[in-house]
């Protein structure tokens, strides 16, 4: 199939793409220090990757209230700024453009990552799933519940970690609203039994997401502000009920004048769920008129799903996870028709640049000999 459409230039918010082949944000451990700030291996990796259109880095802690999985990023203090700026200069010098991605763990955090204080979120919900800490994958615990003014408090925190970004070089942000974090967590009803402004109907429980949006916007300009979102059916308290929908519906329906919408596909098989009807291409198609920006559609993605999805005017963008990982060159591969390489699952969350930093682009196997 003709793959054109992915080599083609679009806008996104105040940025223009020379291809339609986004980076997907991926958490991969290597700000192995004390101040999780990322480290000179990050800015060789992501600028392995330049050839992408866009990088949206990794999920990125905005405040040490927000830090929840051992080894990953900040972005709150003048050192992570710093090593943000490393990697930053280094993706531009090979290129590309790339994107903070804002991070509040919430309840997925553990009090090992936190000197023994309890992760915070919308209520005191076990999110029974696993916390990354020093010592392993342990169970997440019961979390306290945020007061007001901790609420007001975390939204501010993004909004200065949405400055920091574009103090480090960044070309705008993203505020993670999906999986298992701080905004899902209010948005989600089995883990909101708040009975405050922020709890109860959809409107109330999306209102920390919405006043993240504001926030960041009011920093750093709706057009370098984007969103990851999709409705999701996820194990324990996050399996989708009869609201994931018409929440996710009304988040998006109000995320008006911004860059753009990261959405990803069914992940998990939606069959005999809430969201079934929303399995292969249909999410992206049930989406793409509530949103006015840059559509991001991710997940699975081939070339030629890719293609036919621009094509059909379904997304402008399509953003890779996986295959990026041990595909540098997964833009000129998907281009060439050349084969992609197997992640090395034992390396993804691990230290330093082994399986890191060290696939290597695809070259052409050797034509045999002529033998005479
Ligand atoms: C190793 C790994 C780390 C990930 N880390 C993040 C992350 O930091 N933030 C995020 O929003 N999604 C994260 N994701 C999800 C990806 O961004 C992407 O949405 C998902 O892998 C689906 O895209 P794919 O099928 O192209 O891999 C991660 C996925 C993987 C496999």
């Amino acid at each position: 199939m003709n793959l054109a459409p992915l080599f083609t230039p679009v806008r996104m918010g105040d940025l223009e793409l020379p291809n339609r082949i986004a980076m997907a944000p991926l958490t991969r451990m290597r700000a192995d220090n004390p101040g999780h700030v990322p480290t000179d291996v990050q800015a060789a990796y992501y600028a392995q990757r330049a050839a992408a259109g866009v990088i949206v880095g990794e999920a990125t802690a905005v405040s040490p209230d927000g830090f929840g999985w051992h080894d990953t990023p900040g972005l709150w203090s003048a050192e992570q700024v710093a090593g943000w700026q490393r990697v930053t200069e280094a993706v531009h010098g090979a290129g590309s453009r790339m994107i903070a991605q804002l991070w509040h763990t919430g309840s997925i955090s553990h009090p090992d990552l936190r000197a023994g204080a309890l992760p915070v979120s919308a209520s005191a919900v076990d999110p029974v799933q696993r916390s990354v800490t020093a010592a392993g994958r342990v169970p997440t615990v019961t979390p306290r519940e945020m007061s007001l003014a901790e609420i007001r408090r975390t939204v501010a925190d993004y909004a200065q970690a949405a400055r920091n970004a574009i103090a480090a070089g960044f070309d705008g942000v993203q505020i993670l609203a999906n999986f298992l974090y701080l905004p899902a967590q209010f948005l989600n009803r089995a883990t909101n039994r708040r009975t405050d402004a922020y709890g109860g109907s959809i409107e109330n429980r999306a209102r920390l997401t919405l006043e993240i949006v504001d926030a960041v916007v009011s920093a750093v300009g709706p057009q370098r502000t984007g969103v990851k979102l999709s409705p999701m059916h996820e194990s324990g308290p996050f399996q989708a009920d009869d609201e994931t929908l018409p929440a996710a519906e009304y988040v998006v329906s109000r995320l008006t004048g911004l860059s753009h919408l990261l959405l990803m596909g069914a992940q998990t098989d939606f069959t005999g769920t809430p969201l079934a009807g929303l399995s292969g291409d249909a999410m992206f198609a049930h989406f793409r008129p509530l949103f006015d920006g840059t559509l991001i559609a991710n997940t699975r993605m081939t070339g030629e799903r890719g293609a036919r999805l621009i094509e059909t005017g379904l997304a402008d963008v399509i953003a890779f996870g996986r295959p990026f990982i041990a595909n540098p060159d997964l833009p000129a591969r998907l281009a060439a028709g050349a084969p992609l390489a197997e992640i090395d699952w034992s390396t993804v969350y691990a230290a330093g640049p082994a399986g890191y930093t060290d696939y290597p682009v695809f070259a052409a196997p050797e034509p045999a000999p002529v033998r005479g």
